[in-house]
């Protein structure tokens, strides 16, 4: 590799963070653009703005390396490389909304000199990059491919293992010229990680297609979860039995309240939506959508069945975040359980490690505590959302002693169940007959 080179990341988010800081660490020198002021303060106070296990260490470990804008155009034209790591949220239709990508992509386009590489990793629909991006740096009168290089790299972190993920990615997918691609694989070289080089359309292809396989196993399992609830079988038996089967694996087989977060369900809506513009239905997409957006009842199914008529019961709503180890509330379905308890008139009381500020911002009126204990204080039930480690460190007692009624519904299978029943509680879960 050449020595350290210049990068520009456009969009300080999730990805936007990682992946600058991960290349700051291998030598280079990274400025972060972003609209949002209080993230760029935050990065040069040498605070990361979002809650990830290992990322303050790793910012502290390369802070010398690091450096923010808010002028995107002038960072692009002192860089050798720009990542365009910005948002694409999902329209009222479930189409992807290009928006911050088109003008993130003129913003660059004015100020790329020669022999720039600009890398699209957003997740963007498949076409995107020539169709969208590159017509947008060319609106700066430079031409993609003569004077400029363009390549499409997704982006395959999970939050909450973010830095684990991209310190250790499982691939790197580019798409691109031979001339781009190589630019960007040679950012790339520490890891002996498989590479592949393809079109930019397939690789933005392969990150729809690797987002809409995963979710569609987790939608499959909670399907096939609910079942096992009505005929007496446990799903997570059942999971292991056919995460044996090579051609299945044992991955993303965890049945529950449905998936949440920034990826997922946008993606998947996206995909379908695509399926629909171009006469091509995806009727297994527009399913996995489906069923996403009411599998969180079937934890309110079981908490009727214990408690019966919710008005005015007390329930304990434990974990807002979308996932464990993340305070990113987007899309997590703590929402629609806490808004429908609190409609049909139960009095829920919510906790979370780290979520808590984050969901009051989508859910102004809920209650939200500080401690486990004062949501199970006088709890007629608790319906657990998120994993957390120390929700599975409660020691089951104190929902005997605690609670008014030693009720848990556990939306996450983050309980042993027979630790629980021993202790007296009365323990349902989502695939456990
Ligand atoms: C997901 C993908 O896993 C990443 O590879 C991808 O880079 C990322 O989207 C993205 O496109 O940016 P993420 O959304 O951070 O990552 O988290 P996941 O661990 O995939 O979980 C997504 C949701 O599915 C969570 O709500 C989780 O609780 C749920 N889930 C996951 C299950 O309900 N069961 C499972 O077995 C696995």
């Amino acid at each position: 590799m050449r020595g350290p080179l210049r990068i520009t990341i456009a969009g300080a988010g999730y990805v936007g963070v990682v992946t600058g800081l991960v290349f700051a660490r291998h030598g280079h020198h990274v400025t972060f653009v972003d609209l949002d002021a209080s993230r760029l303060e935050a990065l040069s106070a040498g605070r990361v703005p979002i809650h990830e296990p290992g990322l303050p260490d790793l910012l502290t470990e390369v802070r010398a390396n690091i450096a923010v804008s808010s002028n995107l155009k002038d960072s692009v034209s002192a860089s050798d490389f720009t990542f365009l790591c910005v948002g694409t949220p999902s329209s009222a239709d479930g189409t992807m909304d290009l928006g911050q990508v088109r003008a993130a992509a003129t913003e660059v386009g004015r100020g790329v000199k020669a022999g720039h590489v600009v890398v699209v990793k957003s997740t963007v629909i498949p076409g995107t990059t020539e169709g969208v991006v590159i017509p947008a740096l060319e609106a700066g009168g430079r031409k993609a491919g003569r004077d400029f290089e363009v390549a499409c790299n997704p982006e395959f972190l999970r939050e909450g293992a973010a830095v684990r993920d991209a310190l250790a990615p499982d691939r790197i997918v580019v798409g691109g010229s031979p001339k781009a691609a190589n630019a960007v694989l040679a950012l790339y070289s520490w890891t002996d990680s498989p590479k592949l080089v393809v079109a930019p359309g397939t690789a933005e292809m392969i990150k729809f297609a690797a987002n809409t396989f995963l979710a569609t196993r987790v939608a499959l399992s909670n399907e096939i979860a609910n079942l096992c609830t009505r005929t007496g079988v446990d799903w997570v038996d059942v999971a292991r039995g056919i995460g044996f089967d090579a051609r299945i694996g044992p991955q993303f087989l965890r049945a529950g309240v449905g998936f949440g977060g920034y990826c997922f369900p946008k993606d998947v809506m996206a995909l379908a939506a695509l399926g629909r513009s171009l006469s091509a239905p995806s009727l297994i997409a527009e399913a996995v959508v489906g069923n996403n957006q009411v599998q969180y009842r079937e934890a309110l199914r079981l908490l009727g069945e214990e408690v019966g008529e919710v008005k005015g019961k007390r329930v304990a709503l434990l974990g807002l975040a979308f996932k464990a180890d993340t305070d990113d509330v987007r899309e997590t379905r703590a929402y629609p359980l806490w808004r429908d308890l609190t409609a049909a008139g139960a009095h829920v009381v919510c906790h979370d490690p780290i979520a808590g500020p984050a969901f009051l911002r989508v859910a102004p009126g809920a209650r939200v505590v500080k401690s486990v204990g004062e949501a199970l204080a006088g709890a007629d039930a608790a319906l657990f959302q998120t994993e957390w480690e120390e929700y599975k460190a409660l020691e089951p007692a104190r929902f005997v002693r605690e609670m008014a009624r030693p009720i848990v519904i556990d939306g996450r299978r983050t309980f042993d169940s027979s630790a629980l029943r021993r202790a007296g509680v009365r323990y349902r879960a989502i695939g456990l007959g």
